[in-house]
């Protein structure tokens, strides 16, 4: 037997790479041998993509695209198709899971500084699948053609019609009509299950490729040293199968215990996965009093609405998106890893997270003064991260800093007074100034009194021995 296999596999790698891919890519795969419960997260997101091409395919062969028979559809599907209910629930849990891995996946990117020199490409190509999945998110979700189907891809498609001069001829030309109506959910379908699928899977095939070219980073942040010699095992790596392959296995168990009991106890979560205005019929003539994306697209949502003006919101909360990108230019500190950071980079971090979590819960909620104001003051917050994070990547003086609190400053007044002064909230804007203004002097006065702005000593090589 073993000689036949022998044989076959000899007959295969003389006409196919089999053997020599599979070296490459995985038993001769040299990894850093200290990935912890972080960096499981990648994996995790493979495995949704695939749970959701699966349940995706299994859906499409009983889903109806048409304004006419969608609700319906999706209701026989629920109750008449063997399983269907699970396949539909495996479809709308794994769409929020893929945004929960992901975010914890770029997270770990940010502690880790996995998106500086050289994995700035794996970071933009992850960018770019983030954007991919939002698109993917946002026109499955007009699939069900639920209330807040409609009512949300209305809103949403009409943010578009904001933009001067193009806005409203590219809002029609998304919709394919006035409003959002059958035409709209026929070419949504049409790119959910197949263009964007397709420009998913080819940016998830470059992601990998980026990655494999210049090798994982890891929670120390320093490099292993590779050897000219591919057999031998580089110091402070183990080969990625079967250490990884047995790793990644028993992160997937786990994490399908978490996805198993949402789907099977909860698949609703609470309205977070499934919005219960969604489980009544569109209908373009009753708008719902209160319309909010989900969950995963609140955060950005909150940045949109803090801004009363709505072509300046369209700009915050595309601005909000798009500096993600620039991350490996903006933080320029040669050290990689949260560990050897200042305390007070770790802060920054741990604000960051919550601001964003924050705006998240902000943005599920319906816009009272108090709220909208705090939505506006983590608002400020999420944008003067990237800025602190530009003042902490190298060393600077005290002037420097000084210069920048300053100018920071004005920044956040200026915003205020000319984009969302009123005088009904003024009292209650100026008190919250309270909020960026001590954000702000922890961050860059404080260091100025303190050695909380100092980085720690880097070791040079990571350990041969497996943490
Ligand atoms: C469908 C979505 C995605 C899939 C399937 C995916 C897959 C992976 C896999 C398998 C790894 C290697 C394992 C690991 O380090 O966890 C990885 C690494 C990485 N990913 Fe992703 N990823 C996705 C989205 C993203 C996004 C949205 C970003 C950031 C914007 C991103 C940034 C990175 C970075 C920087 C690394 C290298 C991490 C390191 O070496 O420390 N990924 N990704």
């Amino acid at each position: 037997m073993a000689r036949s296999n022998h044989g076959l596999m000899s007959w295969i790698d003389a006409r196919f790479p089999l053997t020599e891919t599979w070296e490459k890519h995985v038993s001769k795969y040299f990894t850093p041998n200290n990935f912890n419960i972080w960096y499981y997260f990648g994996s995790l997101a493979l495995l949704v993509l695939v749970i959701q091409f699966v349940s995706g395919v299994f859906l499409t062969m009983n889903y109806k695209p048409s304004a006419q028979e969608a609700f319906g559809s999706i209701e026989y599907i629920m109750r008449d198709v063997e399983w269907g209910w699970l396949i539909r629930y495996m479809h709308s849990t794994g769409a929020s899971a893929f945004f929960v891995v992901v975010y914890v996946h770029m997270f770990r990117g940010l502690m880790y500084g996995s998106f500086k020199a050289p994995r700035e490409l794996i970071w933009i190509i992850g960018m770019l699948i983030y954007l991919t999945l939002m698109a993917e998110a946002f026109m499955g979700y007009l699939l069900p053609w639920g209330q807040m189907s409609y009512w949300g891809a209305q809103v949403i498609v009409n943010l578009f019609g904001t933009i001067p001069v193009i806005g409203p001829e590219l809002a029609l030309w998304i919709r394919g009509d006035y409003v959002v109506s059958d035409a709209t959910l026929n070419r949504f379908f049409a790119l959910h299950v197949t263009l964007i699928p397709l420009v998913l899977i080819a940016l998830v095939i470059a992601h990998i490729a980026a990655l494999h070219k210049v090798g994982s980073n890891n929670p120390e942040g320093v490099e292993f040293k590779k050897d000219k010699n591919q057999d031998v095992v580089p110091a402070g790596s183990v080969p990625f199968h079967p250490y990884y392959t047995v790793k990644d296995t028993f992160g997937a168990v786990a994490f399908l215990l978490v996805f198993c009991a949402v789907m099977f106890f909860a698949p609703e979560l609470g309205g977070y996965f499934l919005e219960r205005e969604n489980f009544v019929p569109a209908d373009p003539l009753a708008t719902p009093e209160h319309i909010a994306p989900l969950w995963y697209f609140t955060p950005f949502y909150s940045i949109l609405r803090a801004v009363p003006n709505p072509f300046m919101g369209v700009v915050a909360m595309g601005t909000a998106v798009l500096i993600l990108f620039f991350l490996p230019w903006i933080d320029r500190n040669p050290i990689k890893s949260v560990r050897y950071r200042s305390p007070l980079h770790k802060l920054n971090l741990l604000i960051f997270a919550v601001a964003f979590i924050v705006l998240g819960y902000l943005g599920t909620e319906p816009a009272r003064p108090l709220l909208a104001e705090l939505a506006a003051r983590f608002s400020n917050i999420y944008f003067l991260f990237f800025a602190v994070l530009w003042v902490h990547s190298s060393p600077r003086s005290a002037a420097f800093k000084i210069g920048w609190f300053i100018t920071l400053l004005i920044a956040v007044v200026l915003f205020d007074l000319v984009l969302r002064y009123s005088e009904e909230t003024a009292s209650l804007m100026f008190t919250a100034l309270l909020i960026p203004v001590a954000y702000l002097a922890v961050m860059l006065l404080l260091p100025l009194f303190t050695r909380l702005g100092q980085d720690k000593p880097v070791p040079e090589q990571l350990s041969a021995a497996v943490v």
